[in-house]
């Protein structure tokens, strides 16, 4: 193919992806969004395809069509709250293919010399680097996300140290590998350093807490970008720089916005604790637990005028999205205001509950944001927590020594009765306890939170809608 042809389909692409970012910022447009993201990244593939040598056309079909293969089996198989971990691994493999592509290509021989074959090992060595950071830091993630490694961090003795002797090691093993005679040379410092890379990238992510966990996902999304876009640079391919570099910023944004949702200092979280005190959980509160049943919370409902929903992960592993709109719908249909409180780091994923939601048809005008409904809950005369847990917990504004101290909650306990869906007495994810269970005006409804609400439901429906 032309060149000329190429880098106007590689234009092509990039403007889509960007017209895909910006559909994906909203619910009501993430759909459209999503085709366009489809349309750019069929058109970079066909295009990557057709402009390379046509000796490599079939084995790049077998690989994609292994890829596609996995991709369609994996997408069927896959659970909505699997998906944190699907994504951290997508973002490993995005690392380790830029390492490997570093290797291929410095292996390769190249004709250069001079300025251009200094600036070409310095991309294949920052592509390695950064691609082995994202490759273990997101097998970490993973095995962190899933369960298989607690949440609590592991923090080394000296940990900081040791990052800042890695960091300056890596430094002096560049200037060997720009050095080297030979790419046979080569090869020790490079190795090496891709070695200390592994080593920084999963030590990065296994000091960071499990309260601190949506920034690492997010982060990692960034790192992936960034390793795409030092691919990029190494072969010589625009559109994998421009996307690689629209992931990275856009990552990086997100997790600055995570960082201010939850109150903390970006390079703490990413330096793994930098700066944190090493906080211990809230002691156990000891209370009185007041247990509700569906028929109770059903009267608490007819008789409200003002309810908040507010929906956790536990709503994503129970499934109950659909029976909670149903409910919404019910009791809007008899005149009682009923809205939905979103946290930005409820559930696993960013915009976990907004996408359950719409996918319930819930509409999208009572699904308010943290700062849009906190206010409001004083005025409300029922929340009704569907396995919502740490985003609803007091202790991040009254312990300082919780893990989680500072960073904003949904004020739920300010309401007149506080309606809590959940299983039992167990922490949620950043493993701490939660003082609301205990207060005077909550009521405990235990029970997987898909029974809890489809009874719910039965009960509502005794009356006319
Ligand atoms: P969590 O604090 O994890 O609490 C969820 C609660 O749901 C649990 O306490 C659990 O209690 C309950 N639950 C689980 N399955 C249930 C079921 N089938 N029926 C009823 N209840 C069930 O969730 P959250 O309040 O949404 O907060 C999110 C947490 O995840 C935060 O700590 C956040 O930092 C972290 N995190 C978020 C992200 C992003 S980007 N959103 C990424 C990684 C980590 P029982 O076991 O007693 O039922």
């Amino acid at each position: 193919m032309p060149s000329g042809i190429s880098n106007i389909a590689y234009l092509g692409a990039s403007a889509l992806f960007i017209l895909s970012l910006s559909g994906l910022s909203h619910p009501a447009t993430a759909k459209r969004g999503n085709l366009l993201g489809i349309a750019g990244m069929a058109i970079a593939i066909l295009t990557t395809v057709l402009a390379g040598s046509p000796d490599g056309v079939p084995i790049i079909i077998g690989a994609m069509v292994l890829g596609a293969a996995a991709g369609a089996m994996l997408a069927r198989r896959v659970e909505m709250t699997q998906m944190p971990e699907l994504v951290a691994v997508l973002h490993s493999f995005v690392g380790l293919a830029a390492v490997l592509v570093g290797y291929a290509n410095y292996l390769d021989s190249h004709a250069l010399s001079g300025a251009e074959k200094a600036i070409h090992e310095v991309e294949t060595y920052l592509g390695i680097l950064i691609g082995a950071v994202t490759f273990t830091g997101s097998v970490i993630a993973f095995l962190k996300l899933r369960g298989t490694l607690g949440g609590k961090p592991t923090l080394l003795p000296g940990r900081h140290m040791l990052n800042a002797l890695a960091l300056a090691a890596c430094v002096v093993l560049g200037y060997q590998f720009l050095d080297a005679a030979s790419a046979q040379d080569g090869l020790v410092p490079l190795g090496v350093m891709t070695v200390i890379a592994l080593l920084v990238g999963a030590h990065l992510v296994a000091a960071i807490g499990g309260a601190d966990m949506p920034v690492v996902v997010s982060m990692l999304n960034s790192y992936s970008g960034w390793a795409a876009a030092a691919t990029g640079f190494m072969l010589g391919n625009d559109l994998l720089i421009i996307t690689g570099a629209l992931v990275g910023s856009s990552g990086a944004i997100l997790s600055y916005i995570m960082c201010k949702a939850m109150n903390r200092k970006f390079l703490s979280v990413i330096l793994g604790g930098f700066g944190a005190t090493q906080a211990k959980g809230a002691a156990t509160e000891q209370g009185e637990v007041l247990p509700v049943s569906s028929d109770e919370v059903s009267a608490l409902l007819k008789d409200a005028n003002e309810v908040i929903i507010v929906p956790g992960y536990g709503m994503a592993v129970a499934q109950a999205q659909g029976t909670i709109s149903e409910i919404a719908r019910r009791l809007r249909a008899q005149g009682i205001n009923v809205r939905f409180g979103i946290h930005p780091v409820a559930g696993r994923l960013p915009g976990h509950m907004n996408v359950l939601l719409a996918e319930a048809r819930v509409p999208y005008d009572i699904v308010l944001e943290m700062e849009e409904i906190n206010d409001d809950f004083e005025h409300a005369d029922v929340v009704l927590v569907v396995g919502a847990n740490d985003i609803v917990n007091p202790g991040a504004l009254e312990d300082p020594a919780s893990p989680i101290a500072g960073m904003p909650v949904l004020e739920v306990w300010k309401a007149r009765t506080v309606v809590v869906s959940k299983r039992s007495m167990a922490a949620g994810y950043a493993g701490v306890d939660n003082p609301l269970f205990y207060k005077e005006n909550t009521r405990m409804w235990f029970g997987d939170a898909k029974g809890s609400v489809d009874a719910l439901l039965r009960q509502l429906e005794e009356v006319p809608a």
